[in-house]
C-alpha cells in the first residue's frame, strides 16, 4: 500500500492560520503586535529570496515586521551595534541574522550578540542549553527541528516509546531533532538513536525505527529496503541534482531530491513527506510561531 503523504504546505498554512488568529486576539486584548526583524547583510541570491519569504509571512500573520538590509562591507562592529540596537527596541521580539554573512564577520560573535529571549531562530548557546534542559526551560526550538515535530505529531504518530532514528548531526537539525524526540512529554518521550558517517552499518539502525530522520545531505542516501514497514519518514534532504524549465513560468529552476529514495519508498512507509513541500514550508511557519511566543512572554500573555 502506498504511504500516506505528509504535506508541509498544508500543515504550514493551518499553523500559519492559527497563528493569525493569535495575533488578532493579542492586538485586540492586549494591544500587543509581534516584531520581527530580518538582517540581510550583502545581495546573495538565495539569501534574499529567504528573508523575502519570511517578511511576506511576516506581514500576512500581521506582524510588525523590519527588513534591514545592510552593505557586504559593514563592519563587524556596526554590525553588533546593530544588533545591540533591536535587543534595546521593545517593540521587537524577534531578530534574525540571516546566514551566510560575509568572511569578515564572525557569525558566531554575531548569533551570540543576539539577546537568547528574542533569538527567534534558537541558534544561541543559551537557547540551545535551554532545549537540552527541556520542559518549561525550553524557550526557542530551532525553527527546522520544531517544524519536523510538528509535522510527525499533526500527522498522528504515536512518539512516546517510538523508536526514533535520526541520520545526521548537524548543529541545527540532526542533533536538535534528537534532543527535541528524546524528551519526557508530549510529542517526544521517544528511544532516539543519532546515526553519522562514522556509524557502522547505518542500514541496520534505520531499519528499527517507527520515525526515520534523514537530514544527511545525501541525495537518495536511504534505499527502500532500510525502511521499516509502515514507519513514518521524514526527509529534510534538500538536494539540487540539477535543472528543468519551470512549467508554469518557463524559466530554469533547480530540481530538488531529497535524501531518501522517494518513489521506492512511499511503497513501504506508512507516511511519508515529499520534497519540495514536506519539510521546508514548516521553516519559516515555525519562526513564526517563536515570534509570537516571544511577544506573549514579553507581554505576560499566557
Ligand atoms: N540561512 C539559511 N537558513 C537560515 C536560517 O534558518 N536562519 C538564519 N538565520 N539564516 C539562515
Amino acid at each position: 500500500m502506498s504511504a500516506k503523504i505528509i504535506s508541509g504546505k498544508d500543515i504550514a498554512a493551518q499553523i500559519r492560520e492559527e497563528l493569525k488568529k493569535e495575533v488578532e486576539e493579542m492586538k485586540e486584548k492586549h494591544n500587543v503586535i509581534p516584531g520581527l526583524v530580518t538582517i540581510l547583510v550583502g545581495e546573495n541570491p538565495a539569501s534574499i529570496s529567504y528573508v523575502t519569504g519570511k517578511q511576506k509571512t511576516a506581514h500576512e500573520l500581521g506582524f510588525n515586521s523590519i527588513q534591514d538590509d545592510q552593505p557586504e562591507d559593514i563592519s563587524e562592529e556596526d554590525l553588533l551595534a546593530l544588533v545591540d540596537k533591536y535587543n534595546k527596541d521593545p517593540q521587537i521580539h524577534g531578530i534574525l541574522v540571516q546566514l551566510p554573512l560575509p568572511k569578515h564577520i564572525d557569525e558566531k560573535k554575531v548569533l551570540n550578540a543576539i539577546d537568547p529571549d528574542k533569538d527567534v531562530d534558537g541558534f544561541h548557546p543559551v537557547n540551545v542549553g535551554r532545549l537540552m534542559i527541556g520542559g518549561k526551560e525550553a524557550k526557542f526550538l530551532p525553527c527546522t527541528p520544531a517544524g519536523i515535530q510538528e509535522l510527525i505529531v499533526r500527522s498522528g504518530f504515536e512518539t512516546k516509546g517510538a523508536e526514533v532514528v535520526v541520520v545526521g548531526r548537524s548543529n541545527i537539525v540532526g542533533k536538535p531533532i534528537a534532543n527535541i524526540m528524546l524528551q519526557k512529554g508530549e510529542g517526544a518521550n521517544s528511544t532516539v538513536t543519532v546515526v553519522h558517517t562514522g556509524t557502522k552499518n547505518l542500514d541496520e539502525h534505520c531499519k528499527r525505527a517507527d520515525i526515520l530522520i534523514v537530514a544527511a545531505g545525501v541525495p537518495g542516501l536511504v534505499k527502500p529496503e532500510w525502511i521499516k514497514p509502515g514507519s513514518c519518514v521524514i526527509d529534510v534532504g534538500v538536494n539540487r541534482v540539477g535543472e528543468k524549465k519551470s512549467e508554469k513560468t518557463g524559466k530554469m529552476i533547480a530540481i530538488l531530491r531529497g535524501d531518501v529514495d522517494f518513489e521506492a519508498a512511499k511503497e513501504i512507509a506508512g507516511a511519508i513527506t515529499p520534497v519540495p513541500g514536506g519539510v521546508g514550508p514548516m521553516t519559516i511557519t515555525m519562526l513564526m510561531k517563536n515570534t509570537v511566543k516571544s511577544a506573549k512572554t514579553s507581554a505576560g500573555i499566557e
